[in-house]
């Protein structure tokens, strides 16, 4: 197990738009392996690197038992747009409704270097977008006209998935 501190969005790393990956190594595999540990000590639904300060382009995302690995990630192709709640690992406690679109398709590397793509709604494109917001120094917090809108977990209204109070 390798669980390493999640930083929070005081942080400068967090603001810095991370580097791609370009070796493969086990120095990669450590650190995937870490961020799964992580996210899941935390417990969140993902966690990118510049989380954990490392600032690479490398995230995690966990939904329905099912792990997705991304390096280097970019969204390819996006639709429709839906207005939903979301937490981050990064801004503890509290969950804001955010904008996103309904829809992604992802391309991006798997931890041996193969191109995969991943498409996804609803919360999984959620993540995706989150994820890769952070990859360039990006919060959901950027989103919204005042942080007054954000909302302490707990007091949120109905309709919220324990899930997504927990933290993307
Ligand atoms: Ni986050």
């Amino acid at each position: 197990m390798g669980i390493r501190r999640i930083l929070t969005a005081d942080e400068p790393v967090l603001r810095e738009k991370t580097k791609k990956v370009s070796h493969f190594d086990a120095s990669l595999h450590r650190l995937l392996d870490d961020l799964v540990d992580t996210m899941r000590d935390a417990p969140g639904i993902g966690l990118a690197a510049n989380q954990v300060g490392v600032p690479l382009r490398v995230a995690v995302i966990e939904l329905e038992e099912k792990v997705t690995e991304l390096v280097n990630p970019q969204v390819v192709r996006t639709s429709g747009e839906v207005l939903d709640w979301e937490g981050c690992l990064s801004i503890p406690g509290f969950v804001a409704e955010v904008k996103r679109a309904a829809r992604v398709t992802v391309k991006a590397q798997d931890r041996h270097g193969k191109e995969f793509r991943v498409k996804g709604g609803e919360l999984l494109a959620r993540a995706l977008q989150h994820e890769i917001d952070h990859l360039n120094g990006a919060l959901y917090i950027d989103y919204l006209e005042s942080l007054e809108e954000l909302v302490r977990v707990g007091e949120h209204p109905s309709g919220v998935e324990e899930e997504q109070a927990a933290g993307i």
